[in-house]
């Protein structure tokens, strides 16, 4: 059976984010081109300060919210907030760590970022339909935003990586 209280949402998002924070620290590290560089250092940063905004959220839940359980665990909800958990590119930091240093160019990093990005979205949405306004709802509509913001940018540094990498 399923069930997903909001501290177990929130705790999936801090996890979402220490992964990408991960995958970007590494990427950056390894990376020799210095504007996709810097591209990486600031999506890093950005996902520490979204770790620390859930981490905030969930520290903030009254106590009846950590055990509340916030989807039918028999419902459609609970079993795609699942799905889209598991099946989430960076199930784990190892993981995370580990496709950064395989990536060989930028283009590869971005492209394996943009998919982690897209994932995010999907699921603070999901995510945010199990939380209630008291409970930071409006934190997550930012976050949201903010990953939507990642999208564009990564997208354009996709398409200037590959744009050199044909030179
Ligand atoms: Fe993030
Ligand atoms: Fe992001």
């Amino acid at each position: 059976m399923l069930s997903f209280s909001a501290d177990e949402i929130f705790r999936i998002g801090m996890e979402i984010e220490l992964n990408g924070k991960a995958f970007y620290e590494t990427a950056a590290a390894l990376c020799k081109e210095s504007s996709a560089k810097e591209v990486l250092e600031y999506l890093r940063d950005a996902e520490q300060q979204h770790y620390d905004a859930f981490s905030a959220m969930r520290d903030a839940l009254p106590a009846a919210a950590k055990s509340e359980t916030v989807f039918d665990p028999d419902g459609e909800a609970a079993m795609y907030l699942k799905a889209l958990a598991d099946s989430r590119i960076f199930t784990d930091m190892k993981q995370a760590v580990a496709l950064a240093k395989k990536c060989k160019a930028p283009a590869d990093v971005f492209e394996v970022a943009l998919r982690f990005e897209k994932d995010s979205v999907v699921l603070f949405e999901t995510m945010k339909q199990g939380t209630k306004p008291e409970w930071g709802q409006d934190k997550i509509n930012f976050l949201i935003d903010a990953e939507k913001e990642h999208v564009v940018r990564i997208f354009g540094a996709l398409q200037k990586a590959k744009a050199k990498a044909k030179k």
